[in-house]
Order: structure tokens, then C-alpha cells, then sequence
């Protein structure tokens, strides 16, 4: 059964007072609060377990491998993947950069192309950039639909003969609308293209299932799930993997080398992940998923689907507020309060004790498709709940901005 009152309970964050009011956190497509267990099994692994992985001969070591191992299993089975298809990387932005580097860098040539969306966050847009002006690919832009959403049908538009790689958000961390993710591949893969998808905001708030996607690639990160910061994932199809370079060199990712510079790597995904790999991060990682998998991911979409259902419903009763992205699937609302800067807005919420992003949320080049500089976004987890969407309600309804801020 879900109760999000007992799920509080295990959140220390709650405890939390901010402005002197009690907080109200909506900003959790940035990052979400992680429960006292994620907390604890960093700390086994300070307090009881620290040793390095893979390179010692005891019992620490041991134990610690043993996680690393468990660690990668569970991922593996929350994405449906295989554990070989994991890897440890320290967030989205590494994975995807891994794959450009790794992959794009290797397999593109010039006048190969490579498809984008405007609505992209810098994390799988910067890359892309470099890794076209490394090999003379072009990027080119899957035009939006006038509310923002990325259809198939404009993908099979854009995609010509030259199309090597189609790399979207499965949600964008703006608008929040869920891409056709199984068309998209199903269509690439008849015309030899792989599809990269950034999982950041979908994987914590929807049941993943790679096989099913047929995705080539798929990032994320630990930290929007409920588990620590500088942890994410790459999981890739092991025939890509095995066709992949490291992006990374260095020691724990390589089986020998010698003076004549032969060089001969780990099969992956060890390959991957040169380097002291963020220990620390994977226990917190497993005990992320752990949590997660017991609250049931369908349990979690169903939850979040109706915060967001009564929050637009109360919002939409506000004229002042211009909604931008209304029919959104992912638990984000985007919008502005008319009249009002977007960060005037937010530093208003804070004095009410409500945190919430403002301004382009890394997504740059999304202001001149929304037409507007700047924007207010709440975005939901698990934990939220109707009270404080209230909160906010009552907050939004206020327009005494200048009299709170300026008259202190
Ligand atoms: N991409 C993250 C966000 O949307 C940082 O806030």
C-alpha cells in the first residue's frame, strides 16, 4: 500500500525548516532528498567497509566487490538490462559524454548526422557539439510540435540517408513530455541509426524496461532517484559496448600492459570505468534502488500522475498563471506568473518556504522555441504531496513580491 505519510518518515530532509516555514521541495527534477537507508549504507561503507575494489586480497575488498557486483545486478534488473550493460559512470552528463567520446567520436564521419531536439538540456547537447565539430557530422534539429512534443512522425521527416545517431531525453527536464520512444527506435534501427536516450528524468519516475525500448543507450543519474550525488549509469547494448572505446584510460579498466605499449583492456563493463570507481556512491545507489523497488515504480507514476493532475487543476484557476507545457506526462509543471520575472517568482516562493527552479533550467536553447526568457518549474517526486501543492497555490495567489522582499 502506498503511504506517502510513512514515506516521509524515512526522509531526515523533512525535518528541515527553511525561511523559518516548513519546506516545501518541488525542485526534484534537480535533484530529490535521499531516504535515512541510501544515508546509512554510505556511511557502512565509511564507518565498517572502506577499502578499494578489485585490488586486494581481503575480506574489505571483498565485501566491497561483493556490493560493487550486487550493486550492478540490481540495476540490471530495474532496467531490464543485463548486468554486463551496466556501467558506473558519475552522472548523466559522463554517460553521455562516454558515448560521444566512446562511440560518436570512433563511428561518425564527416557529413554524418546526428538529430537533436531543441529542447535538450546542455548535458546532451555540449557533447554532440563536439563531437560533430571532431568529425565534420552535422547536428540537425527534430523540429518540435507547436506545444513541444517530439513525434514520430517529424522524426521520419529529418532522418536522411546520412542519419547515423538520433539522441533525445526520453522526458526533457523542461517541458516534460514523454517521447515515442518505441517508434523512434523501431524506425531507427530499419535505417541503421542508433538512438541514445537520456533517461535522467524518466527512469525515476517511470518502470524502465531497455529490452522493450530497444534502446541502443540509456543514461541516468543516482542523485534523481533518491540516492546520492556523483553516481550514475550508462547501460548500453553489449554488441555496442564491445564495439566502444573508453573514453577513459587508466588503472581497473585494463588486463596488461607492457614497455612495447601493447595494451589489452577488460572486456566491459569494466572497460568503462577507469579509475576508482565512487564506492561510497554505489552502496547509496543500492539502497536507492532497493527503496524505490519496494514502493513499486507503477505504484510511483500513479502517485506522481495525480499530484500533477491536481496541481495543474488549481493552477489553471489562477489567471495569472500561463501553464506551457499543460499536457505533460512527467510529473513537471513549466510555467510563469504574468507580470513577474520567473527568479522575482522563485525568490518569492523561497520567503514562503517553497523551493522550485527558475530561469532556462540548462535547456538554452528551449527560451526561443517558449518564447520567453525564463520560466518557473515545479517538478514532483514521490514524496510530495497535496498539502504542499496547496502551499504553492496559496503562495502563487499572493502579488505582495516587492512589499515581503524589499521591505525587510
Ligand atoms: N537537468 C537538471 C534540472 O533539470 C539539472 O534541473
Amino acid at each position: 500500500m502506498f503511504n506517502v505519510n510513512e514515506i516521509r518518515k524515512k526522509f531526515p530532509m523533512f525535518k528541515v525548516k527553511m525561511q523559518g516555514k516548513r519546506l516545501v521541495f518541488f525542485d526534484n527534477a534537480a535533484t530529490t532528498f535521499k531516504p535515512i537507508t541510501v544515508i546509512n549504507n554510505i556511511n557502512k561503507y565509511y564507518v565498517l567497509q572502506t577499502s578499494n575494489s578489485q585490488r586486494g586480497d581481503y575480506d574489505l575488498c571483498y565485501n566491497v566487490d561483493k556490493t560493487i557486483l550486487e550493486t550492478r545486478g540490481l540495476v540490471a534488473k530495474f532496467i531490464n538490462a543485463k548486468t554486463e550493460e551496466i556501467i558506473f559512470t558519475s552522472g548523466t552528463t559522463m554517460s553521455i559524454n562516454l558515448v560521444a567520446f566512446g562511440y560518436g567520436m570512433y563511428f561518425l564521419k564527416s557529413g554524418d548526422e546526428i538529430l537533436l531536439t531543441e529542447a535538450e538540456h546542455a548535458s546532451n547537447v555540449l557533447p554532440w557539439f563536439n563531437i560533430a565539430k571532431i568529425t565534420g557530422a552535422k547536428i540537425k534539429f527534430i523540429p518540435l510540435t507547436k506545444d513541444g512534443r517530439l513525434t514520430i512522425k517529424n522524426v521520419k521527416k529529418t532522418v536522411s540517408k546520412n542519419t547515423k545517431i538520433i539522441a533525445i531525453a526520453l522526458v526533457t527536464n523542461v517541458l516534460g513530455f514523454y517521447v515515442p520512444i518505441k517508434e523512434i527506435t523501431l524506425f531507427a534501427h530499419s535505417k541503421n541509426i542508433i538512438v541514445i536516450g537520456d533517461g535522467a528524468q524518466y527512469v525515476p519516475h517511470k518502470r524502465t524496461n531497455v529490452l522493450d525500448l530497444d534502446i541502443d543507450f540509456l543514461s541516468f543519474s543516482a542523485h534523481k532517484m533518491c540516492g546520492p550525488t556523483g553516481i550514475g549509469i550508462l547501460y548500453g547494448k553489449k554488441m555496442l559496448l564491445e564495439k566502444m572505446n573508453p573514453f577513459l584510460t587508466g588503472g581497473g579498466m585494463n588486463d596488461s600492459f607492457d614497455i612495447k605499449k601493447n595494451v589489452v583492456y577488460l572486456d566491459p563493463p569494466e572497460k568503462f570505468e577507469a579509475g576508482t570507481l565512487n564506492i561510497a556512491g554505489i552502496f547509496g545507489l543500492k539502497a536507492a534502488i532497493e527503496f524505490l523497488m519496494k514502493i513499486g515504480m507503477k505504484n510511483i507514476e500513479e502517485y506522481e500522475k495525480k499530484l500533477r493532475c491536481y496541481a495543474i487543476n488549481k493552477m489553471k484557476k489562477n489567471k495569472n498563471i500561463v501553464i506551457y507545457n499543460m499536457g505533460a506526462e512527467a510529473p513537471i509543471i513549466t510555467f510563469n506568473k504574468k507580470n513577474v520575472f520567473a527568479q522575482d517568482e522563485a525568490t518569492f516562493l523561497n520567503s514562503r518556504g517553497i523551493a522550485v527552479r527558475s530561469g532556462k533550467h540548462c535547456a538554452k536553447m528551449l527560451d526561443a522555441f517558449l518564447k520567453v526568457a525564463a520560466t518557473l518549474r515545479v517538478s514532483f517526486c514521490f514524496y510530495n504531496t497535496t498539502e504542499e501543492i496547496d502551499i504553492l497555490i496559496d503562495a502563487l495567489k499572493e502579488d505582495n513580491f516587492l512589499d515581503v522582499y524589499y521591505s525587510k
